[in-house]
């Protein structure tokens, strides 16, 4: 006997040199039965499985996607605009640069840094680092200022959570388009790690809506002149924003330009 068989085959061989046609026709129709047993009793997971089939089919693919729970955290909308706005740039932990071997820019490449524990994040060397008082230690690095406590608990929850990549369908509500209640914070989760005050990148520091003390573009500023809109849209000459990252989804543009085609009221 081949040890390289596997174990089903090594006890089949061995009962067929010992069987009678009889015997193998009767364990053919065993194992017939049992096929079938175990196809039935797969049945129900199949026929719920083609009842979501039958659902995507009636609409397109977005609809498929359940509605997002204020409770979860997905990565994709909110844990990857801080690590782009925050960790990615040149030099730092893109897939060009991974310092430390550490690339935060995409889903896969962080799962594959080493940086965390799903469900543990008071065990994660990535939530050290952005918690850490030691200034030799903190990330991002000074003069980038700490990430504020609110996405510091978000990035928590979302380890603690599994540190899964989880989809769902936010609809795209754009009445009540206002300054401070949609544009800032969607500024705030994915410009501003690299349009502040201490890093303004093409000197626009969008953090406010007024232009800084040392000269640096404001938010009005940038909707008025056009680079808002332009580098977001991705049209006319304007860099691509955010740098390094994939374009804003469609909802977030639209809300943008809506904005924008306002006036830019500080509302
Ligand atoms: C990872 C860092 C980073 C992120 C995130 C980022 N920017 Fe920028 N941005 C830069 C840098 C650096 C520049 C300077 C020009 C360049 O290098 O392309 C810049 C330039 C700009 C400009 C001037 C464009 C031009 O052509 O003059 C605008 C406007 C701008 N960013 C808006 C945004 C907005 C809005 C977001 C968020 C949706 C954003 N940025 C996110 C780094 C970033």
């Amino acid at each position: 006997m081949r040890v390289s068989k596997s174990k089903c085959d090594i006890t089949f061989t061995k009962n067929s040199s010992s069987m009678n046609s009889r015997y193998r026709i009767l364990s053919l129709m065993f194992l017939l039965f049992s096929m079938t047993f175990f196809a039935c009793e797969h049945e129900p997971s199949v026929t719920i499985n083609g009842n979501n089939g039958g659902g995507n089919g009636n609409g397109n693919g977005n609809n498929s996607l359940p509605p997002c729970d204020p409770d979860t955290v997905y990565f994709e909308q909110d844990i990857l605009p801080l690590f782009v706005s925050n960790c990615t740039m040149s030099g730092c932990h893109n897939s060009n640069s991974h310092a430390s071997g550490i690339d935060l820019s995409s889903y896969a490449a962080v799962m594959n840094s080493s940086v965390l524990i799903p469900g543990q994040a008071w065990n994660s060397d990535l939530v050290d680092a952005i918690t850490t008082t030691n200034p030799n230690d903190i990330m991002p690095p000074p003069p980038m200022s700490a990430l504020p406590s609110a996405q510091i608990n978000l990035i928590k929850k979302w380890i603690n959570q599994g540190a899964l990549d989880l989809h769902c369908d936010n609809g795209c509500d754009t009445t009540n388009v206002t300054y401070n209640g949609t544009i800032k914070p969607l500024l705030q989760n994915k410009c501003t790690g690299c349009h502040n005050a201490s890093s303004a990148g093409g000197g626009y520091n969008l953090t406010n809506y007024a232009d800084d003390a040392n000269g640096n573009l404001g938010v009005q500023s940038s909707a008025l002149n056009g680079s808002l809109s332009g580098s977001v849209h991705y049209t006319g000459t304007w860099s691509h924003m955010p740098k390094g990252g994939s374009q804003l989804p469609a909802c977030e543009l639209t809300k943008i330009r809506i904005w924008v085609d306002a006036g830019a009221p500080n509302n």
